[in-house]
This record gives C-alpha cells, structure tokens and sequence, in this order.
C-alpha cells in the first residue's frame, strides 16, 4: 500500500517505520514543523516531507492522521486527497463517524474512512515498537476498507480486533487509568525523593514488582497493599502531615487513598 502520514509525533514515529518493515511504501510526512517531519523521513527508506496540506498530486492510497484529537477536525479541513483515497485517524477516542462527517464536508472527492487504533504508549525518538504484541484496535465504514486494514494490522501484529467507536473509547479511558496515571505517579515519586535527597532508584524494584504482581493477577485488586488497603489512619495522616506544604500532592494523595478505602472497607 502506498502511505502518506500527517503528523510526525510520537506514534508516527513508530507507526511509519512498522508499516514500512511490513512491505508498504511511505511516500510523505506532512508536519508543520519541517524538522519532525525531516527526523521522522531520516529513518525510512523513501519517503519525503510535505509541507502543506494539499495530497491533490500524491500517489498514496493510504492517508494516516496522526495528529492530536483536538486537531482532527481542522487538518481534516484543510487536506486536500487524491481519488480512491482512504484515511484513517489513529485516536482512542474519536469516533469513526466524526471523520466519516468531515470527509463528507469538506471533501472534493469522495473518502473512504477508518480508524487504525495502537493500543500502546509511543514516544518519539525511543527504539522503534515492536509492534507483534500492540493491540489493534480497527474500525472501518466499509467491508473493502475494514478488511485491507485488518490485512495490514495483521501484517505488523498478532492481536487485531475490529472495535467499535464506542468500545474503543472506553478502552482508552481503561488506559489513560492504566498508564498515563500510572506513569505520572511515578514522576511525582521521582519528584518526591530526590527533592528529599533521596535517589528514584531504591524505588526501581518496588515499581518492578508492583507491575509484575499487578500483571500476574486475575484482578490488580487482588495485590493491593500499603496504608490505605490497611486502613492505617496514623501512618495516612503522618503522610497528609508531611505534604502539608504540598497542597497538590496532598489533594491527589487523599483522593488515591479514599479510592483504595472505598474498594476495600465495607
Ligand atoms: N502517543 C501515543 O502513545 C499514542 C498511542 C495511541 C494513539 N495515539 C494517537 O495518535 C495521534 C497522535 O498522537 P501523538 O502522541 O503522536 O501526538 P504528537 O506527538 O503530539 O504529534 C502530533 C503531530 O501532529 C502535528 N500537529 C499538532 N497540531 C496540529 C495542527 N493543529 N495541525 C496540523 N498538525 C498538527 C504535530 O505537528 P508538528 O510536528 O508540526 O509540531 C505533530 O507532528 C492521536 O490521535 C493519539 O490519540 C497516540
């Protein structure tokens, strides 16, 4: 398939190359910024920068929209796309119908659409994904288009589903819980101790188990532990009293912790 990606983030970073390793053919990378499109063409075998908007003359079939959500509309907007296109958005939460209903606006040509969902953390300029384990989470406005995109997700990954918008949404929900939650406590772990003169390291093989643990079990709840699964007031409280300067880490500690309470105490 002939691709051409708009948006040069973190998941076209990783997105671009897996295709390409699959035997498809990336032609452009549209970015606002020259030097991500640039980085990002840097590691595929052809592909160019385009600096606007207008697909008229591509050659690709295949439009990828890796933008922010908030985005989706205007860049939708704004493209212009060759005959026989497809495009597909790469969010969690938007729904297929919305860009069904940009395309149809603003649209010369007709556009076939979908949703090509990695259920995966990407960041930019880390080692490329290594795509067989990410979930796919796919969805198409058509049986042509759904089955080329299963092909192609099946090409870069064992697990492919086809999804619906609103399962696919409530799976992004479960993973801004998951992960992007997860990790910020982390770096307000980070903050904590070193601020304190203390290294993030002696708490490296904590986290490590606490995933494992987490991981292995039917249910995370099962593995819960600590002050508030204990319900040890004097040590809640000793803590409360020791982020007392620290209103913002104080209110999101007593809102984890009354969470925990409400799973646990009856
Ligand atoms: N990152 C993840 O872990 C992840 C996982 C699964 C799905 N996704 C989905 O992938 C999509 C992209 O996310 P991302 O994390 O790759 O975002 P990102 O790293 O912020 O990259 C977004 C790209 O879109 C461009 N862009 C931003 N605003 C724009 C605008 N108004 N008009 C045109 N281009 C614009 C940026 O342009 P410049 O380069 O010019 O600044 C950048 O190249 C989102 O729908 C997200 O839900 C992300």
């Amino acid at each position: 398939m002939e691709i051409s990606f708009i948006g040069a983030g973190n998941l076209a970073w990783h997105l671009a190359p897996a295709f390409e390793n699959a035997g498809h053919h990336i032609n452009e990378v549209y970015s606002r910024q020259l030097q991500h499109s640039r980085r990002l063409v840097s590691n595929l075998y052809d592909a160019h920068t385009h600096s606007d908007l207008n697909f008229a003359d591509s050659p690709s079939k295949l439009f990828v929209l890796a933008v922010p959500d908030d985005a989706l509309e205007e860049v939708c907007s704004r493209l212009v796309l060759p005959e026989n296109a497809r495009i597909v958005h790469t969010s969690g939460t938007r729904p297929l119908s919305d860009l069904t209903h940009w395309m149809a606006i603003y649209s010369d040509v007709p556009v076939r659409t979908g949703v090509f969902y990695a259920l995966q953390t990407f960041t930019r300029e880390q080692t490329f994904m290594e795509f067989g384990e990410v979930p796919l989470c796919l969805e198409a406005s058509d049986k042509e288009l759904e089955d080329e995109l299963v092909t192609m997700g099946q090409e870069i990954s064992d697990i492919v589903y086809l999804i619906t918008s609103g399962e696919r949404r409530v799976l992004h929900m479960a993973a801004v819980f998951a992960c992007n939650f997860t990790n910020h406590l982390l770096a307000l772990a980070h903050d904590v101790t070193t601020a304190n003169g203390l290294e993030f390291d002696l708490l490296r093989p904590l986290i490590r188990e606490t995933l494992r643990k987490g991981l292995a079990a039917d249910n995370p709840a099962q593995v819960q532990t600590g002050p508030a699964r204990r319900n040890d007031l004097s040590t809640i409280e000793a803590h409360l009293s020791m982020l007392a300067t620290q209103p913002r880490l104080a209110e999101l500690y007593e809102v984890m912790t009354s969470s925990i309470q409400r799973m646990y105490i009856r």
